[in-house]
């Protein structure tokens, strides 16, 4: 591939050795898929996998050898959730083995010396890294890269770790995949049918369900009629949910993804390859197949994948206004977001109905405590953290639940 002067000097180490390292590894990448070019990339969102072997020290020696090398970000970066930098109290609460906070704690250190800002969440686009239309940049994490296609506009693959660092060294990627207005053209249309009301947070889970596991990641679906009322979380979690249930790294909104203002933008003129309809009875089927009929005992309820947004927190504090939990409740969100309810008083509030915030950190640890205390009755209302046989409602399905401890 063609490399200008610049990228020429860092491939001969010019630059220093951590560059030449992460052009040499780009190239090859870049040669591999016919990329013709570098292209410079405004920032780049890291998954820190550190949380389970073996992975763990792989990832920690990775850093430390990025150090040794004098290696530096050349751009901002920011991280997916960790535990880094938490309390005694927060390892207690979250029944972390002290073990893997230690090496996470040793990967912040690293991050920290190469210049990385340490903001830990999948959601980085509500704390401050919001890219404009047009705009490359370099996501791991497949929430936000969706969102960050889809509800932005900006240009992104879905990276991953590990390569993630030497784009951060360089500024720079490969020009390929979604990177390519030619890779960003729907192809699937999918109709909503008029006939559903009342939208709430889980529907645009299930939707997400339903493109996700009726596409899969070779396509890029557009979605016509969608409800005016969605909310910013509701497209957080209708993304999160074809990401993961379908691998699919962009769709677009008809009237909402800024290159989609009509349908014939989206498909850049060109014929859809097959139309679904999304009507009453298939969002029934989707509430179904992800446990929205289960019921029995509930002993934790899981909120914030991804992390919540501040008006969801706001929204989960009406609805818990002066009642006490029967369950326990645990609530992932950014630590920019756990700060503003500090400072409002809106934690203590939830604190006294018995909710536990964990800030900068994933859904999984509220798992790991429940399994560690012996909870079986989990209820929440993402579709990326559900599984069977956990029960899946609303936000206020969630907490009326929570509050008599069954549902
Ligand atoms: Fe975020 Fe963890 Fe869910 S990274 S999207 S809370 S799986």
């Amino acid at each position: 591939m063609y490399l200008n002067k610049a990228e020429e000097k860092m491939l001969k180490g010019e630059f220093g050795a951590a560059p030449q390292m992460a052009m040499r590894v780009l190239s090859k990448l870049g040669d591999k898929f016919g990329a013709e070019k570098m292209i410079p990339v405004s920032s780049v969102h890291c998954v820190l996998r550190g949380n389970s072997p073996p992975g763990e020290t792989l990832e920690m020696e990775y850093l430390q050898r990025l150090v040794d090398m004098g290696a530096k970000v050349s751009i901002p970066v920011d991280q997916n959730p960790a535990f880094a930098g938490w309390t005694e109290e927060d390892y207690r609460l979250i029944q972390t083995p002290s073990r893997i906070a230690e090496i996470q704690n040793r990967c912040s250190e690293c991050m920290s010396k190469m210049g990385a800002t340490l903001e830990y969440t999948c959601t980085p686009y509500l704390v401050g890294n919001a890219p404009r239309l047009g705009e490359n940049v370099a996501w791991c994490e497949s929430s936000a890269v969706i969102y960050a296609n889809s509800i932005l506009g900006a240009r992104t693959d879905r990276y991953t770790s590990y390569v993630d660092w030497l784009m951060a060294i360089v500024g720079r990627i490969p020009e390929m995949g979604r990177h390519l207005k030619e890779n960003r053209k729907a192809d699937v249309i999918i109709r909503i049918d008029p006939k559903i009301e009342d939208w709430r947070d889980y529907d645009y889970a299930a939707l997400g369900h339903f493109i996700g596991t009726s596409l899969g990641s070779d396509y890029t679906p557009v979605i016509e009629n969608f409800p005016k009322s969605a909310q910013v979380g509701d497209l957080i979690q209708l993304g999160a949910n074809q990401a993961t249930h379908g691998g699919i790294s962009m769709y677009h909104i008809v009237g909402v993804t800024p290159e989609a203002r009509t349908l014939d933008d989206a498909l850049q003129g060109d014929k859809p390859r097959d139309t679904l309809a999304f009507d009453p009875a298939a969002l029934k089927e989707e509430r179904d197949r992800m446990g929205g009929e289960n019921s029995g005992k509930v002993d934790a309820v899981i909120l914030g994948c991804p992390h919540y947004t501040l008006a969801e927190v706001m929204r989960l504090g009406k609805l818990l206004r002066g009642r006490k939990l029967r369950a326990e409740m645990y609530l992932f969100t950014t630590r920019t977001v756990k700060q503003q309810c500090e400072d409002s008083g809106l934690n203590e509030r939830l604190r006294r109905s018995g909710v536990i915030m964990f800030p900068g950190n994933c859904y999984s640890s509220g798992a790991r405590r429940a399994n560690a205390l012996g909870l079986k009755g989990i209820m929440t209302n993402s579709g990326k953290a559900w599984r069977p046989p956990w029960m899946f409602g609303s936000v206020e399905e969630c907490v009326e639940a929570a509050v008599r401890g069954e549902r």
